[in-house]
């Protein structure tokens, strides 16, 4: 960890939408990012959802096995996404039951929020939802953040507009359907979290974006879409010190070059749970 002005300067890596199916091409693809991660030697790493691309616990299972070096060592944080709800639901357990919870590591503070609901379960009801309380449970955590520390909120699904990336997406937009959308109280949200927080980490559609606003006393908020860093081989990576950013993050590349996924990965699992939906309609 270099030192700068007296200060440690500490790296904070984002991923996203890993999307495991335990298929070899999904394994080899993150167990190539968690050696571009220990090559780093990066102080923490988030994951910010769609661990899985079914919500099995065997593709959980997998993610705790490749990630197990940074889990070991107290250095990964992650949320549940749509993707982590449907199939067993694995991740419905992540976050113990809480829609806010904090994580404290050395010069981070982490606000952990679950954009994921109940309608997840249904695999076309992509969607995030928010309440106001939720907010509000957000704003109180941010009370705690410690001085000196820079904060970040995690959140699965996008907080702004996005443009649409795929035939589904901007089908349910056409008929004004949610599953596309942003976060219902996504502008108000980041009004509320403007001079009071640094970094908003998300993820859910699979393009990295990035956007600053300007906020109170000359603290930036700046929000991040991650992408899907198993579809990218790459991922972006903050550098810190005493709750200031410095420069611009960098991206790392994995030894895994970008390999796009097909339509016929979302597809399969779509079919299979129509499938399973006949199956208990029926019997
Ligand atoms: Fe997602």
């Amino acid at each position: 960890m270099p030192i700068s002005m007296g200060m440690p300067i500490r790296t904070l890596a984002h991923l996203s939408d890993l999307h495991l199916d335990l298929s070899p091409q999904s394994d080899a693809s993150a167990r190539a990012l968690v050696e571009a991660l220990q090559a780093e030697a990066v102080d923490h790493v988030v994951v910010t959802g769609d661990l899985t691309h079914q919500g099995g616990h065997g593709e959980y299972h997998r993610f705790r096995d490749i990630f197990a070096p940074l889990l070991d060592t107290g250095r990964l944080t992650f949320i549940p996404g749509n993707h982590d709800r449907p199939g067993d639901d694995a991740g419905c357990a992540w976050m113990e039951g809480n829609k806010v919870r904090t994580v404290e590591t050395p010069g981070l503070f982490l606000v952990c929020v679950d954009s994921t609901g109940a309608h997840n379960r249904n695999y076309f009801a992509s969607h995030g939802a928010l309440s106001h309380a939720e907010l509000d449970a957000v704003d109180a955590a941010l009370e705690a953040a410690p001085r000196g520390a820079l904060a970040a909120v995690l959140v699965h699904h996008h907080v702004l507009p996005l443009p649409e990336e795929s035939f589904p997406e901007r089908l349910a937009t056409l008929l004004g359907w949610p599953h596309a959308a942003e976060l219902p109280l996504g502008a108000e949200w980041l009004t509320r979290l403007q001079g009071r927080c640094d970094l908003v980490l998300h993820g859910h559609r699979h393009v990295p974006r990035e956007r600053v606003l300007e906020g109170a006393g000359g603290r930036p908020l700046r929000i991040y879409n991650a992408g899907s860093s198993t579809e990218l081989g790459r991922f972006r990576m903050f550098r810190h010190s005493a709750g200031r950013l410095q420069g611009e993050p960098s991206w790392c590349r994995s030894s895994v070059p970008e390999q796009p996924r097909t339509a016929g990965h979302n597809v399969r699992p779509a079919l299979q749970y129509l499938v399973a939906q006949i199956g208990i309609a029926l019997f």
